[in-house]
């Protein structure tokens, strides 16, 4: 084991000023802790006038990236510009040079990370992401470390800070969605195309992660379903309060029937629920193993010192091994595997109708309904606007989600029906 780690960071953003902050300023901790100094020796960025807060050493900022890459003195390079390209080349070359690899680039490791990780296991290096997933929070640690012994049952989480701040502002202060995403955004929490959030892009690319650690399968983003939380408005948050609910952006993977479960959309929760009362920028994942059983993880999913935290742990661990050992790694990657079809997943709705206030509106939407086999649990219907539409808000049984989707293009072609039917998935015990 060495006793010096030389780190060369690229990309002095929020991340890279969080990591560059904790490496020189708990370089001590880091030292007592571990016996070995953490160095660091380079920072690029396209930009080094830009005041960021913090003392950097002379002679560690440069425009290039290259002088990172290629200096023969640096240990781990940490990729922290975001985005897919020239990120992927950098450190597909840092790790031909043999170079251990730290990102917190989800997007690029959803989408190319296969390759990525098999150039690495080519090399005999490590890529480090635990800074990838839900910020702060060491949920890869958690996957690959702490529940190695259990069968995955399924992961549920709340692991982008931005929906989540957007939702808990629309919910609490009743702020417009544009301010609070324009806030998350000044916060420095918001990716640098913000619809990554909104759109749950950015959650999908994590999901993707997690599942892949989870199921020992390869990184699958085009096969994640997603849904974000743009049509989500404050009728539906109110209605949600009204039933007991809270509206989250919610990530699931499971393991049912012997197919894999991977999507991303609205859900709603039971306000009793410990995972509906994760608030703000807080994140949270719900693991369930079938040894372990539930094991739930809180903290702050973005911003930068949480996800600094997370790298700077990820360049103790390659400092530790000189090689990490296989079993931490990605090493196991199934080669049977079946994802299930999103028409094929079952769960309880939510669905706001904009029905005509008319007699007899009621018994033609429910018996669409019936006639896919879809079970009232509730219905609420507020003020009267005769001749006019108004929100008709029906809570069902567990149903099929083909079922659901047949009845409401059904329903939407109605007369009756003045506008597209909203639907909200819902999670919790069937009443
Ligand atoms: P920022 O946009 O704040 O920082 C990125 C920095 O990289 C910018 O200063 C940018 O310069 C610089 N950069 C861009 N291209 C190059 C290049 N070719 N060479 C050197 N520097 C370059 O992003 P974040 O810090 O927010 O995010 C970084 C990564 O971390 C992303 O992958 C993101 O998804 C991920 N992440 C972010 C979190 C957060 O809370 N912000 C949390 C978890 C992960 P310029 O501004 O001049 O373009
Ligand atoms: N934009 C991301 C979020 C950053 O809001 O969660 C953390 O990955």
């Amino acid at each position: 084991m060495k006793d010096k780690i030389n780190v060369g960071i690229i990309g002095f953003g929020t991340v890279g000023t969080g990591t560059a902050k904790i490496l020189l300023e708990n370089g001590d901790v880091l030292k007592k802790r571990t016996g070995i100094d953490f160095v660091l020796k380079r920072i690029a960025d396209l930009d080094i006038k830009r005041d960021r807060g913090i003392k950097v050493p002379e002679g560690v900022l440069t425009t290039d990236a290259a002088s990172v890459i290629n200096d023969p003195d640096i240990d781990v390079v940490v990729e922290l510009m975001g985005g897919i390209r020239p990120a992927k080349d950098f450190i597909i070359q840092a790790i031909k040079n043999k170079k251990h690899v730290v990102t917190a680039n989800k997007a690029l490791l959803a989408t190319e990370g296969n390759e990525i990780f098999a150039e690495a296991r080519k090399n005999g290096v490590e890529i480090g992401f635990e800074a990838s997933v839900a910020g702060g929070i060491p949920i890869i640690k958690v996957l690959r470390e702490g529940l190695v012994a259990n069968n995955i049952v399924a992961v549920y989480g709340i692991i982008n800070g931005t929906s989540n701040y957007i939702l808990t502002k629309m919910t609490d202060e009743k702020v417009e969605f544009s301010d609070a995403l324009k806030e998350a955004q000044r916060l420095g929490y918001a990716e640098s195309d913000p619809t990554f959030d909104i759109e749950g892009i950015d959650t999908a690319h994590k999901l993707t992660i997690l599942s892949s650690l989870a199921y020992g399968i390869p990184l699958s983003y085009n096969e994640v379903y997603k849904e974000g939380i743009t049509k989500i408005t404050a009728q539906d948050i109110e209605f949600a309060s009204e039933l007991g609910y809270k509206i989250k952006l919610l990530a699931i993977t499971k393991f049912s029937n012997g197919e894999i479960e991977m999507r991303v959309h609205p859900t709603m929760i039971p306000n009793e629920y410990l995972i509906s009362k994760v608030d703000g920028v807080f994140n949270a994942v719900y693991v369930e193993g079938d040894a372990v059983g539930a094991t739930m993880y809180y903290g702050r999913g973005a911003g930068d010192m949480p996800t600094g935290s997370a790298v700077v742990a990820d360049i103790v661990d390659i400092a530790h091994c000189d090689k990490w050992q296989k079993a931490k790694g990605r090493g196991y990657v199934s080669s049977s595997y079946k994802i299930k079809k999103m028409e094929d997943i079952e769960s309880m709705y939510y669905f706001r109708f904009s029905a005509m206030d008319q007699p007899g509106v009621l018994s033609k939407i429910s018996g669409i309904l019936g006639n896919y086999n879809i079970s009232i649990a509730s219905v609420i219907q507020k003020g009267r606007r005769l001749g006019g539409s108004v929100p008709l808000v029906v809570l069902t049984h567990t149903a099929k989600e083909r079922d659901v989707l047949n009845a409401i293009k059904e329903i939407d072609a109605l007369p009756v029906v003045s506008d597209k039917t909203l639907f909200i998935r819902v999670e919790g015990k069937e009443e």
